[in-house]
């Protein structure tokens, strides 16, 4: 695959060195950076032949047939309607847009124009969510109920993240994003979002947008997703997911508890791993970044998906609902109350019951409740179906 990539900062460098690890065919083979000594120097280092300040002449080049968007949020909607135009598949990083509005607008371009498209949520492919999903799909947690997700660091590394009017938001826009979508893929894409209860605050940076947030995103069958994200967050970044349901729980954990643990009196003089702060005393470093946070995994699927011309695991209709579930998070931060997702568009399934569980203890009573006590007694709580009425019978 031949591509353009669209920036050269932080995504634009950890989405190249993913593409080109290892003995890997795919290349960067145009790249458009704001400045030219930036562009020109990230050409160099990736050994890129087409390295351009002009957006349009990277998007355009004969030679590419995929465009990765990774520039700010502001400039999304402008590159995906110029890849569209030039008749490119187009790879777009989070958030797709800065609101539903912008989301949707992408989405319809690229499928009334019908090229390739796909939403860049890494964190939905890291290795071990992908296993999780599997083991999810395959039934080991029964009905998941409750996905919390966690995205904290202390804050992001560009000036452009602060401003409000080019990022359409602080912490959640940029990190919610993330956690919102990992708990969609657990609680089941096809289940509608329908509210969303949200606290966010200005905390600790002098800014217009919030530094922390927690939401609550109710499924129509009663599932909760729970985002948490903070650029307040003191410690490196911490990337946390956990997964309940009516059979199992999964916890996982992506970045500084990964299993890997130093500590250096002396220090090592540089980069221990993204938004560490520091590099002396007891580290967290990561063995393969781009892996752990899913990058190689991702182009996989896009790649793959766009070689056999279905649509990826991740695609913009994703993005237009990640979108509409923060429009209505920050709608709830203002008003203090559950504010509807407005999806106008929806495209899973409808009328989905309340998950509802009911064991049989014997033909008169459900069981509630079994437990083996520190005495070595079992209680056993039941339920009457009819009377429903409570009993507790301990036996030894
Ligand atoms: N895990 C992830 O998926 C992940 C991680 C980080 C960032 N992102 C996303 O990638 C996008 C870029 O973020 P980043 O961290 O690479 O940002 P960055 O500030 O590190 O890099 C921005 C790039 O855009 C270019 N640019 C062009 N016009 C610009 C303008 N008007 N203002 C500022 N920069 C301009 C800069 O030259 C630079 O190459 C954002 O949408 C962000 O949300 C995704």
């Amino acid at each position: 695959m031949n591509i353009t990539m669209l920036g050269t900062g932080l995504i634009g460098r950890n989405y190249t060195t993913a593409l080109h690890a290892g003995r890997s065919r795919d290349r960067v083979t145009a790249v458009y950076g704001r400045s030219n000594e930036s562009v020109q120097s990230f050409a160099r280092e990736f050994g890129i032949d087409h390295a351009t300040t002009d957006m349009h002449s990277a998007i355009s080049d004969p030679a590419t047939e995929l465009v990765v968007v990774g520039l700010p949020n502001h400039l999304h909607e402008t590159a995906v309607m110029a890849a569209v135009k030039a008749g490119k598949g187009v790879l777009c990083t989070k958030p797709l847009g800065r609101n539903a509005a912008e989301a949707y607008r992408m989405l319809q371009a690229v499928e009334q124009a019908g090229v390739f498209a796909g939403y860049l949520e890494d964190l939905v492919y890291t290795p071990k969510t992908l296993k999780a999903l599997r083991s999810v799909a395959a039934g080991a947690l029964g009905t998941v109920l409750w996905a919390r997700s966690r995205e904290t660091h202390p804050g992001p590394h560009s000036d452009w993240f602060f401003d409000k009017q080019l990022s359409g938001g602080g912490a959640i826009i940029d990190m919610g994003s993330h956690c919102i979508e990992i708990a969609r893929n657990f609680i089941g894409k096809h289940i509608r979002p329908v509210e969303v209860m949200c606290w966010g605050d200005t905390q600790v940076h002098p800014i217009d947008a919030e530094d922390h947030a927690v939401g609550m995103v109710r499924y129509e069958n009663g599932a909760m997703g729970q985002f948490e994200c903070s650029w307040s967050f003191r410690g490196g970044m911490d990337l946390r997911d956990e997964v309940s349901g009516t059979e199992g729980t999964i916890w996982l954990n992506h970045w500084l508890r990964t299993g890997f643990e130093m500590f250096t009196a002396t220090g090592q003089n540089g980069y221990v791993a993204e938004k560490a702060e520091g590099d002396k005393g007891w580290l967290f470093p990561v063995g393969d970044e781009e892996a752990s946070l899913g990058y190689p995994t991702m182009f996989d699927d896009m790649f793959a998906a766009y070689d056999a011309k279905i649509a990826p695991m991740e695609t913009f209709y994703d993005g237009y609902v990640v979108n509409a579930i923060m429009d209505a998070a920050y709608a709830s931060m203002q008003t203090k109350r559950w504010e509807a997702v407005q999806l106008t568009d929806w495209r899973g399934a409808s009328d989905v019951p309340h998950v509802s569980v009911r064991r049989d203890y014997d033909a008169d009573f459900h069981i509630i409740k079994e437990e083996l006590m520190a005495d070595g007694s079992t209680k056993v709580i039941l339920r009457h179906k009819l009377t429903r009425a409570l009993e507790q019978r301990v036996q030894r």
